[in-house]
Parts: C-alpha cells; structure tokens; sequence
C-alpha cells in the first residue's frame, strides 16, 4: 500500500541520531552496565506537590474532555511565568496549551510554513526540527552554528540566507546540544532581521531555567517583536515533567486561534488532571526549578573540565541546559567510530553530534541527567577509552 509523502518528510536524519542509543539499550538489556548519557532526560523525580495535585484533580473527577487550549486558569498562570521569564506582558488569550514544546512546536510551525516557504535554522539543532520544518512541506535552510565560535550564530551566514521564500527563524536557546545560549546582542540581530524581512520567530525555550551564565534572553521581550515571535516551552526540563507532556505555545492572538482550530482536529485539548498539575508546578514548584538548575551546573562543572583535560578531547563550558558538547575531531575518530566503540569497550551511550547536523560531526553529546556517582564513573571510564586511544590519556595536568 500506498502511504502519503509525509512519512519521508518525518524520516530523516533526527531518527538516525538515536542509533547508538538503541544499541545500548539492545547492551543493556543483555546485562551490561551501560550507563546512558544519551537522553535528554532529568534524573529527577517530578515535584512531590505537582503528583498530589494531579492525584486529587484525577480522584475529583477531572477525567473528562477540557478547554481545548487549555483551562483559562492554566493559561493565565502560564502568561505570568512567561512574564517574568522573558520580560514580556502575555494575555492569557495569547497562550496555547499543547502536549509538550514539541507538541506545541509541530503545531505553531504548521500554522506558520507551508510548500513553496523557507524556514530557517541554525546546524547543528535539536534532532526532531528536521522533521518539524518537512511535515509543513516547507523547505528548511541551514545556517552553520561555528564550532570555533563556540557554537555561535554567524550572522552574516543567516541574513545571506534569508530570500523571497524565507517565513520563519526558528532559534534555540539555550541551545541543544551544543549548551550555547544566545547573547542579547546575537538575539537583536536576528529580531532586527525578522522585522527588517517581514519574518516570523520562532524561539524553543525548553532550557530557559536551566540558564547558567548569563539571565535567558527571550526575542518575546524585544521591541516591535510580540507581533511576530511565538515562544514554545514547557515543563519538561524545568520541573522534571518530561512524561506529562505538558507545554505552551505564546504569540499572537490570532495564532492561538488558528491553534484553537488545530487542536479541534487533533489534540482535542490537554488532560484535566494535568493541566491542574502543571498549575501546581507553576505557582507552587520554583524552588525545586532552583534546585535543578544548580544541580546541573554542578555537574557541567564536574564534567566539562574533566573531559577537556583528556588527550583527544575538548569540551567548552556550556552556557545552560542539560547536555556538553565534546570535541574528539583530535582523536583521530569520527564521532559515529567515537560512540560506536566508546559504547563496546567501556560500556558507555553518547549520541555522536553528526545526528545534529553536519557542523557537529566531530562532536559529541553528553547529558548531564544522571546523578554524579554515574557521571563520575562514565568520565573514569572515557578516561580509560582515551587513555587506551592514545597510550597517555591526560592531555594536560589537572589542577
Ligand atoms: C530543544 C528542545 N526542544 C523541544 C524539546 C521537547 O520538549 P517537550 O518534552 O516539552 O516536548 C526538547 C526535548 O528534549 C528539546 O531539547
């Protein structure tokens, strides 16, 4: 039988980056004591207040069909967050509830692209954004992130790119998986090109309290941008909710209600008893949001650092987020032979950067999503691969 171009739009290179990870679990389960630095997915258990309230939500009958953009309560809690995230005043009539940021990201960029349009973004990017941008049928332009640059946007690069076609800017920030968060002054320049093209912005903000370095900046908070930008978040990263599915899309009016209709024809709104959760992790849960967000910081010191010190391998500090980007292009592997044999000899899952896109070949990702113990023994153990690499192991002295 037959099936629709869809499926070859939504089959690209975001399933391929996830091949070492199946390996590993395929290890795993024969036994092995893998240790996964491959998802992107917080060692931490969900709020204790925000599991009670979706307990009582559910025993108390919120079981049923809800709002289809969301509980009016839900949303005006989400629009106060937003303003005090990013600095940008939202009605609640702004907000889009959705299955998660990348239910909320589908969803906004069909509205937003179709055939025959150009979405823009940067390479390397989060692996699914390939899919995202095909299954609107438009086409999507790549725009090199530089390593030397720490991973930053080349701005020259993104205002060659822009054409006729181009509709969307679709940036990540802080990013994944290089960890690299976008200065004020990168975010202006792009703002200032959107409006000078007529261009919509999209701007995933999954990691924005996971910000270590310097407070997120969000293209929302821009003069002359609220027109023209839609923020997509959620509660996956920040309070531990990866399995909630719980997340928003902001921007105009007008789009909420195309989402609206949208959400009519598939979602068909978000359960009740996790919407009333999710308030819960909004109002009641910021101290855990802290938490984390130094918990995460403490590993990237512990990691970032150790690994740098290795033969073969250097790893910038990352600006936020949950992952590290290594450079191995000195040790003599591609980032696939890096992962590949990493996993067979030492019994560790890293996802190779070229799943990321071609500027992070010669890279890897590694999650900072497990407790230290495990990060502490997965650095001993890439220690040890380097060291048998190269016959000396420590590139520099420590201290
Ligand atoms: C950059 C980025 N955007 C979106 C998502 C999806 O987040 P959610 O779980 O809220 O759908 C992720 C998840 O890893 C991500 O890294």
């Amino acid at each position: 039988m037959r099936f629709s171009t869809l499926t070859q739009r939504v089959a690209g290179r975001g399933a391929e980056a996830w091949r070492i990870h199946f390996l590993a679990t395929q290890k795993a389960r024969t036994g092995a004591d893998v240790i996964f630095l491959t998802v992107g997915e917080p060692d931490f258990d969900t709020p204790p207040p925000v599991v009670e309230e979706a307990v009582r939500s559910m025993r108390a009958g919120n079981t049923h069909y809800t709002d289809i953009v969301g509980f009016p309560r839900l949303r005006q809690a989400i629009a106060e967050w937003h303003e005090k995230t990013t600095g940008q005043k939202v009605g609640a009539d702004q907000v889009v509830v959705a299955a998660g940021a990348q239910n909320a990201l589908f969803s906004a960029m069909q509205m937003l692209a179709g055939p025959g349009d150009e979405v823009i973004t940067p390479d390397p990017r989060y692996s699914t954004y390939e899919a995202v941008v095909g299954a609107t049928g438009a086409t999507l332009v790549s725009v090199p992130l530089l390593p030397e640059q720490g991973f930053h946007l080349d701005l020259q690069a993104l205002k060659a790119a822009i054409t006729p076609r181009t509709r969307v800017i679709l940036i990540n920030s802080p990013h994944n998986p290089t960890g690299a968060a976008l200065r004020r002054a990168e975010v202006e320049a792009i703002a200032a090109l959107a409006q000078q093209h007529d261009l919509w912005l999209v701007s995933d903000e999954v990691y924005a309290a996971l910000s270590f370095e310097a407070p997120h900046v969000s293209p929302a908070s821009l003069p002359g941008m609220a027109e023209r930008t839609v923020v997509v978040s959620s509660l996956s990263k920040s309070h531990a909710m990866t399995g909630w599915r719980v997340g928003w899309a902001i921007g105009p009016v007008e789009l909420a209600r195309h989402l609206h209709n949208l959400f009519l024809c598939m979602l068909y709104g978000s359960p009740g008893f996790i919407q009333d959760a999710a308030l819960a992790a909004i109002r009641d849960a910021s101290g855990e949001v802290e938490t984390m967000r130094e918990t995460y910081r403490r590993r990237r010191d512990l990691v970032a650092p150790w690994l740098d010190r290795l033969r073969g391998l250097s790893c910038r500090l990352p600006d936020g987020g949950m992952f590290c980007m290594v450079d191995c292009r000195e040790s003599g592997l591609t980032s696939q032979e890096f992962a590949l044999r990493l996993l067979e000899e030492q019994s560790v899952a890293i996802l190779p950067g070229d799943g990321f896109g071609h500027q992070a070949e010669g890279f890897l990702r590694i999650s900072l999503g497990l407790p230290d113990e495990q990060l502490v023994e997965a650095c001993r153990r890439i220690e040890a691969f380097c060291q048998r690499l190269s016959g000396a192991g420590v590139r520099r002295a420590r201290g």
